[in-house]
């Protein structure tokens, strides 16, 4: 069956399909129905069936390879490195699960996880999973104010943390602003389980703080058993930007991920068992909960969870990790080959690469050049894939599990079993035809995997997803798309207020938000502009309470550091705008929408488009001289 036939049968019967994809997982209780469609968009997907993704990924494998690699840590910045068979990363999970069945944790209780690449960041969302508590991840770049916020939605029993990550060779601490963002939250969670790495002094909170390494000990010979868990219970929540500042929790279920997973280790990923995965993103993101912690342990496969950067100790260290563990499927960020490829390319072949059968990007667009770059540099096939958070796995790629359909440069390629996509017409929804672009949707019930709601909001999970386009009860992912006459897709960027920085999604409003938190700023917005190493990039432009403020030039970039400073604290300094620009009035329509598009557009040197609606023309006047590069100094 050729990838067509195999899309147009998980199609036309879900059912059947699913039922056969649902097989190569374990269930401890088969589900009595594949598909629950009965209250669309809702879908519920291997009703009563009854598993548990810690089985899955580590349990199941102990009778046939308990000693081969589960868990490689590799650390560049400290050095460490230290593998897990799956018989020791079982023991260390349980170990774990005993610590938070200790400090409280219960079924459908909430662990919020806020740690740097350690082992003990899966051991957590490993115990959290067997023992049926829902994990919520926040990524370690995040600060407290974005903290807080997570805090506040998830309402934790417990929150997993450590004293301090280490990044490009500099500690970064992450407890003080942990205590900050507990400070800022309404909600208190009732205990604090601290890894301590040694890498930075940091003050414990009586009766609430607990050192890991203590209760470890105390858990020596811990065993925990499974907790059968219903398809349809929770297994994590992670937040996501959207158009509001506020992220949402996308929700997602137990068995439906599982089989999700499963099925593309084995039609996308192609990886096998004893085979290694490396996978380069950050667990705090859906690539990482996916493609490091559970897809490659569900196959049976060893798992990479590097700390460190793609240049440190030096621009090899990537590929020199695919020879040292025989890395058969590796997964990464264009970001990251654009950073590679400002370095000498005789570093892609200093090492042995000939295990690598295939390198997947994703996150963001993969440009020709990079693509071409690191496809000829490496001589292994590269593939780009295209999904999201809420979708869990991929929407458009190839699958060389199913057939050997080419990869084509700038495509992420076709859409995957289970995917129903469309492009439509924003205004109309009426399907586009071929070489025009539309909106990428997908036709409910979304495949298992993808997002069951927004946590605690069903209210907006319909509203935000299916009721954008109008006449169309479909998923909208915010994308524009195109598609060629082969089929082939083309993702043109965001529909909405969201950017994408070296492949971190974030909202251009909580950006805004946060620079509107200091006192001097009345106003200002927030765009997304073209970046050649990092995408996209934020680019702010700010309205001062008092305009002379910045009247001389030392003042301006004072001001300017300080509304950065402001960012970083907040949200973190993945969020910091590269520039801040100081006008006195932002353009607007009569109505008083920013008009972000023509900014944006003006920041890229291109037409700011249609200004029939504008309220003072010459509010892009300031724009324009504040993007354009001063005229060159006349030559004596
Ligand atoms: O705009 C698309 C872009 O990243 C968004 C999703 O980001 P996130 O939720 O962080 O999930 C990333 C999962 C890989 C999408 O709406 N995006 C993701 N992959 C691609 C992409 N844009 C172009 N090409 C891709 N391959």
């Amino acid at each position: 069956m050729d990838l067509t036939a195999f899309h147009r049968w998980s199609i036309d019967d879900p059912e059947s399909f699913w039922a056969e994809q649902a097989a190569l997982i374990d269930w401890h209780q088969p589900f009595t129905r594949v598909l629950d469609h009965r209250h669309p968009p809702f879908a519920r997907w291997f009703i009563d069936g009854q598993t548990n993704l810690c089985h899955n990924a580590i349990d199941r494998h102990l009778a046939t390879q308990p000693d081969q690699p589960a868990l490689i840590f590799v650390s560049t910045e400290t050095g460490e490195e230290r593998t897990y068979s799956f018989a020791q990363l079982h023991r260390e999970v349980q170990r774990m699960a005993a610590i938070m069945l200790t400090l409280g944790v219960g079924r459908g209780d909430r662990v919020l996880i806020y740690l740097p690449m350690i082992p003990e960041a899966v051991f957590a969302m490993f115990a959290c999973a067997r023992i049926g508590a829902i994990h919520s991840v926040v990524f370690g770049g995040f600060a407290s104010h974005s903290l807080a916020t997570r805090i506040d939605d998830a309402e934790p029993v417990l929150v997993v943390s450590a004293d301090a990550g280490s990044r490009g060779g500099k500690v970064v601490p992450y407890k003080p602003l942990l205590d900050e963002a507990i400070a800022l939250a309404a909600h208190k969670p009732a205990a604090v389980l601290m890894v301590d790495r040694g890498l930075a002094a940091f003050d414990r909170v009586a009766g609430r703080d607990h050192g890991y390494a203590a209760l470890r000990e105390t858990h020596r010979e811990a065993q925990v058993p499974v907790t059968w868990l219903e398809s349809n219970e929770i297994s994590y929540t992670l937040y996501t930007s959207g158009t509001t500042g506020k992220p949402k929790g996308v929700q997602r279920d137990v068995g439906g991920y599982a089989v999700a997973l499963a099925a593309s280790m084995k039609h996308i990923f192609c990886g096998k068992p004893g085979e290694t995965y490396f996978c380069s993103s950050d667990i705090g993101w859906v690539v990482g909960h996916s493609y490091i912690v559970y897809g490659p342990l569900i196959a049976g496969m060893a798992t990479i969870l590097y700390e460190g950067t793609p240049v440190r100790p030096d621009a090899g260290i990537l590929w020199k990790l695919v020879e040292q563990h025989r890395v058969s499927v590796m997964f990464s960020a264009p970001t990251a080959i654009r950073v590679l490829k400002k370095q000498d390319p005789a570093y892609l072949t200093r090492h042995d690469t000939s295990s690598l059968r295939a390198l997947f990007l994703a996150g963001e667009p993969l440009d020709e050049p990079t693509a071409r770059w690191i496809a000829d540099g490496l001589g292994r096939p590269i593939i780009d894939n295209y999904w999201q958070t809420e979708t869990g796995w991929p929407i458009l790629t190839v699958a060389h599990g199913i057939d050997k359909t080419p990869t084509r440069f700038g495509s992420p390629g076709m859409p995957m079993y289970g995917f129903d996509v469309q492009l439509l017409h924003e205004q109309t929804g009426e399907a586009v035809g071929n070489n025009e672009k539309g909106v990428v949707a997908i036709a409910a019930p979304l495949p298992p995997g993808c997002l069951q709601t927004v946590w605690r909001d069903d209210e907006r999970f319909v509203k935000t997803y299916f009721s954008s386009i109008p006449g169309r009860q479909v998923y909208s992912t915010f994308d524009w798309g195109i598609r060629d006459d082969d089929g082939y897709y083309f993702i043109l960027g965001r529909t909405d207020d969201v950017i994408n920085v070296a492949g971190h999604r974030l909202g251009t409003r909580e950006i805004e938000e946060s620079l509107s938190s200091h006192a001097a700023v009345a106003e200002c917005a927030v765009v997304g502009v073209a970046d050649s190493l990092k995408g996209q990039v934020a680019m702010a432009f700010v309205v001062l309470r008092d305009a002379s403020a910045v009247d001389l030039p030392a003042e301006r970039l004072r001001l300017e550091g300080e509304l950065m400073a402001t960012v970083d604290r907040r949200l973190g300094a993945v969020a910091r705008p590269s520039r801040v620009h100081f006008v006195t009035v932002l353009p607007k329509t009569r109505s008083g929408k920013v008009l972000r598009r023509s900014i944006q557009a003006l920041c890229e040197g291109r037409d700011p488009g249609d200004l029939t609606t504008i309220e003072d023309p010459a509010a892009l006047d300031q724009v324009r001289a504040a993007v354009s590069p001063p005229p060159a100094a006349p030559r004596s």
